[in-house]
């Protein structure tokens, strides 16, 4: 075999029989990168075997494991050979050093920020998507494929009340989908430079902190931002916003955008949207709705009242990868009219040219700043096709069920508990009096961690520490809330009599 460094390109002169000799030669050298039938159904069948093991562990084992203390980045010696290894090489670095250690977000004890799923069908649409590589970003490539992307964001459209001229992409995540929605609101309000030290935008403490860094890159970062007060759950009050509107327009400032929650991922609180959707149309503002968490939960119908008012956002963030139980690496955004959105994010190069079909429908690339993109369409729509919607709808009611009976719960156990949970997360504290509480709280989340059947996380409010409850896997079911208050028991029965 020849070593690359043999392989000399030829000149203008060299002789074609040379040349035809050099190619077979690196025919032969990278066959292997297309295996044959029998060799991908190895890999296939060495790869769920070690899948199969893993959802075992999944299924049965804790939530975290704590990664081995000190443990350095460089002392996980992954390498790369010039020939290749084994598939079984692979699959054991995986097994040592990735999926067995730190937090396991597929299993159903992973009750902490806003847990991730991982359902089934989603890899199915993965591995399909790339073994087909089917080019989603451009219409003209593959119609189909972008119009499955057009037929969920339009399946959403619909589940949210918006109307037919919406528009929106499947993006890698709600951040990302942020991103999306404030630039389209930037530049769909014809925005000027010298204009940006006078924009004003509202939202609240608890917004999620990927809306500070998406203003930040849209290059509002120096626009004021007011916080708006909160009520006891942790909600915008609609008559503050109302005030500082106000005010900021008689001091000469441009009210621009309205930040709404639906679910925190602090304290799952929803913003009085329709209050908010009231005000932004009176003032004429733009009225942007964070959903990443909360706006799947849209779904049931018992719950359209409490997120009334999500409908009438100018753009709306949900995460399939959250509400529905996706692997990461899904979440969308919806925009009310597409022609903002098209304005706002494409773009027309000479080498596209034979791509730009109008006939042929909108095509994401022009819908949002990628251009070559996973088909993440594919992962959505094989979830929901094999599922079926109402499996999602029992599954989420499930989640809000197994919050409230842990809201309860925690409280027979001692615990201080925050609001009746809106949603699914919940948070709780251990309060003995005369005590620092939040140094008790920070050793009963050392604990629960060191413990790792399940995992949570704490947040702060006010200065206080508190212990949250997410519930959003898909696997997380009524033995997993009973092994954390069984946990959490044992845990305080511990507790030291001093701080
Ligand atoms: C309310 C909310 N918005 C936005 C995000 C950011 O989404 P992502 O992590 O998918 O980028 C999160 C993530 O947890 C969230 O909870």
């Amino acid at each position: 075999m020849s070593k690359p460094d043999q392989l000399i390109f030829m000149s203008s002169t060299q002789d074609l029989s040379v040349l035809r000799q050099q190619i077979k030669e690196l025919e032969s050298q990278t066959r292997r990168m297309d295996p044959t039938k029998a060799e991908w159904t190895d890999w296939l069948t060495e790869v769920n075997s070690y899948l199969n093991e893993f959802l075992v562990d999944t299924r049965e084992g804790p939530a975290y494991r704590q990664p081995e203390p000190g443990k350095s980045q460089e002392e996980y010696t992954f390498s790369l050979s010039t020939n290749g290894e084994s598939l079984s090489n692979a699959l054991d670095e995986m097994r040592e050093w990735v999926d067995y250690s730190g937090l396991n977000p597929a299993s159903g004890g992973h009750l902490a920020y806003i847990p991730g799923g991982g359902v089934l069908p989603s890899a199915l649409g993965d591995l399909m998507a790339a073994v087909t590589n089917r080019y989603a970003g451009v219409a003209f490539a593959n119609p189909g494929a972008v119009a499955l992307e057009h037929f969920l964001i339009r399946w959403m459209a619909q589940v949210f009340g918006f109307p037919e001229s919406t528009g929106g992409n499947l993006s890698s995540g709600g951040s990302i989908a942020n991103l999306i929605a404030i630039t389209t609101a930037r530049d769909a309000q014809g925005v000027r430079p010298s204009d940006y030290e006078r924009l004003v935008i509202y939202g609240s403490a608890r917004m999620h902190h990927c809306l500070h860094k998406a203003l930040r890159i849209a290059g509002l970062g120096f626009s004021p931002l007011r916080e708006i007060a909160l009520d006891e759950r942790q909600r915008m009050i609609p008559e503050d916003l109302d005030r500082q509107i106000r005010h900021d327009k008689e001091i000469g400032l441009l009210p621009f955008l309205i930040i709404g929650s639906a679910g925190t991922t602090d304290t799952g609180s929803i913003d009085p949207l329709d209050a908010l959707a009231d005000i932004a149309e009176q003032e004429n503002i733009w009225f942007h709705i964070d959903a990443a968490y909360g706006g799947f939960f849209y779904l049931l119908p018992e719950m359209k009242l409490r997120l009334k008012g999500i409908s009438r956002a100018q753009s709306l963030v949900i995460d399939p990868h959250k509400g529905l139980f996706l692997p990461y690496g899904t979440g969308a955004v919806l925009i009310r009219n597409i022609h903002q959105l098209h304005a706002s994010q494409y773009y027309q190069a000479n080498y596209m040219q034979d791509a730009a079909q109008a006939d042929l429908g909108w095509s994401p690339a022009d819908l949002s700043p990628e251009l070559t993109k996973h088909f993440r369409g594919l992962r959505m729509y094989m979830a929901l096709k094999l599922f079926g919607i109402q499996t999602f709808e029992h599954a989420l009611a499930e989640k809000i069920a197994l919050c409230q009976y842990f809201h309860h719960a925690v409280q027979d156990l001692g615990f201080a508990v925050g609001p009746f949970p809106e949603l699914s997360v919940t948070h709780f504290r251990w309060a003995p009096k005369g005590r620092d509480l939040n140094t008790v709280n920070r050793w009963i989340m050392g604990r629960i961690h060191e413990d790792g059947r399940v995992f949570l996380s704490s947040t702060t409010l006010e200065g206080q520490i508190w212990i949250r409850l997410a519930v959003l896997s898909f696997r997380s079911k009524f033995r997993h809330i009973e092994e954390t208050l069984k946990m959490l028991k044992d845990i305080v029965s511990k507790l030291p009599e001093n701080d």
